[in-house]
């Protein structure tokens, strides 16, 4: 058999064997890392190959799932000629779609040579739950490979930047936030010495909009709730400066070990950890909080078909109630932040309108900065097209 056929029939093997979990495991980046790792012949550029193609089959499910069973060589090509080119990828794209017509760049041309639709991509809840993601610009954004993006975190930018040109990762910079630096997603930036020096870290730049969307001052104490491991935290740190301090909160642990770490790398003196922080009252809060991941579905295609109506009902209510939660440690006059990576109404604006209603005591605050995006009454929702980033919602409160 062809080295191309072989590569055929062990990415028709890997999708028989992670098939029944598309739907249903919220942890398949883990389990497609394991399986990866576990096939001892793979080389790194093979994992790449195979790792690129389960993401694009997970991207396209709708229009590639039926032909599984009834066509599995169509199955196969279709998914390499929608694969992006890297590469991994290329010598596999060209061989398995030599018949095919030259894969055109936007998501409605390939629709229209497929035959297909590219709303069908869309689950149909979130199409009400974000009417926006249909318009053909933001679809088709939502169906690329994610970039990388950097926020800066040095006084010599240029150092870092030189290091990038002596690696030749091709960069460029945000036209809206100097610090934040594009690069392609292939760019290896967490073995550089910059980034081991603390120089810069990974941040998505829509994740870097949510907190530059609203003025916070110098000098100020702030409780970020759910820190996770420290993305945002480390940000908020550098805004409040050396004279300001963040305490991060999470209730797991091993995330708090793992922002810990990256507050040693950046040299950041002013980030505490706190087990029970609603004791205390800042000026302000960020409540960052868990949600279905809708803004994400570049990196994690997955989510797209794990969550449905039913979880992100749930995940309104616990996000409801971190914030219930979480508002009471802003003190009078102090600011609350609340923000979410998902693109769903339910789990944005009506979660701020309910959580408004019962706490008069809370205004909203308009966007210090909408980076172009129309301001709407409960917040911003930062689309992925714009900028090109993940998806995020952003409220920013004041208690009176
Ligand atoms: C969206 S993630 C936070 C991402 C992080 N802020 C960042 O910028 O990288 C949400 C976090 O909320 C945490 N979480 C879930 N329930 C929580 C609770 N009751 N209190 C505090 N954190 C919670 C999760 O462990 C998770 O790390």
């Amino acid at each position: 058999m062809s080295v191309i056929g072989n590569q055929k029939q062990i990415y028709l093997q890997i999708i028989g064997r992670l098939q029944p979990y598309f739907r249903t495991d919220a942890n398949l980046p883990e389990r497609v890392q394991k399986l990866l790792a576990r096939e001892k012949r793979f080389g790194s550029r093979d994992r790449r190959l195979y790792r690129e193609l389960i993401y694009t089959t997970l991207r396209y499910l709708p229009w590639v799932e039926p032909l599984f069973e009834r066509d599995p060589d169509r199955a196969a090509a279709m998914v390499a000629w929608l694969a992006s080119n890297s590469a991994a990828t290329a010598n596999y794209r060209s061989e398995m779609a030599l018949d095919w017509p030259h894969c055109p760049d936007t998501l409605s041309a390939k629709a229209d040579i497929l035959n297909l639709k590219p709303e069908e991509l869309l689950p149909t809840w979130f199409q009400e739950e974000c009417p926006a993601a249909l318009h053909p610009k933001e679809n088709d954004t939502m169906h690329r490979r994610a970039s990388l993006w950097i926020r800066l975190q040095t006084t010599k930018p240029d150092l870092v930047l030189a290091e990038f040109d002596r690696q030749d990762w091709a960069w460029s910079r945000s036209k809206i936030k100097t610090d934040a630096i594009e690069l392609t997603p292939d760019a290896s930036v967490a073995n550089s010495k910059s980034y081991l020096n603390g120089a810069y870290e990974v941040q998505d730049l829509g994740s870097q909009l949510v907190l530059a969307s609203t003025h916070i001052k110098a000098g100020e104490q702030w409780l970020d709730a759910c820190a996770g491991a420290g993305g945002k935290t480390l940000q908020l740190a550098r805004i409040l400066g050396p004279e300001g301090i963040v305490t991060a909160h999470d209730i797991r642990p091993s995330a708090i070990d793992e922002l810990l770490l990256r507050a040693d790398r950046s040299g950041l003196q002013n980030i505490r950890t706190a087990s029970l922080p609603i004791i205390n009252k800042y000026d302000g809060v960020l409540v960052d909080a868990p949600c279905s991941g809708s803004g994400t579905w570049r990196r994690a295609p997955h989510l797209k078909w794990v969550n449905g109506p039913s979880k992100i009902e749930d995940y309104a209510r616990l996000q409801l109630e971190l914030l219930e939660t979480y508002a009471k440690a802003v003190r009078s006059g102090g600011k609350l932040i609340y923000a979410t990576c998902s693109l769903n109404h339910s789990e944005n604006a009506s979660v701020i309108a309910e959580f408004l209603a019962q706490y008069p005591d809370f205004l909203i605050e308009p966007p210090e900065n909408n980076f172009g995006f129309e301001p709407q009454p409960w917040g911003l929702t930062i689309l992925p097209s714009q900028h090109n980033t993940d998806g995020f919602f952003v409220s920013s409160m004041r208690r009176k």
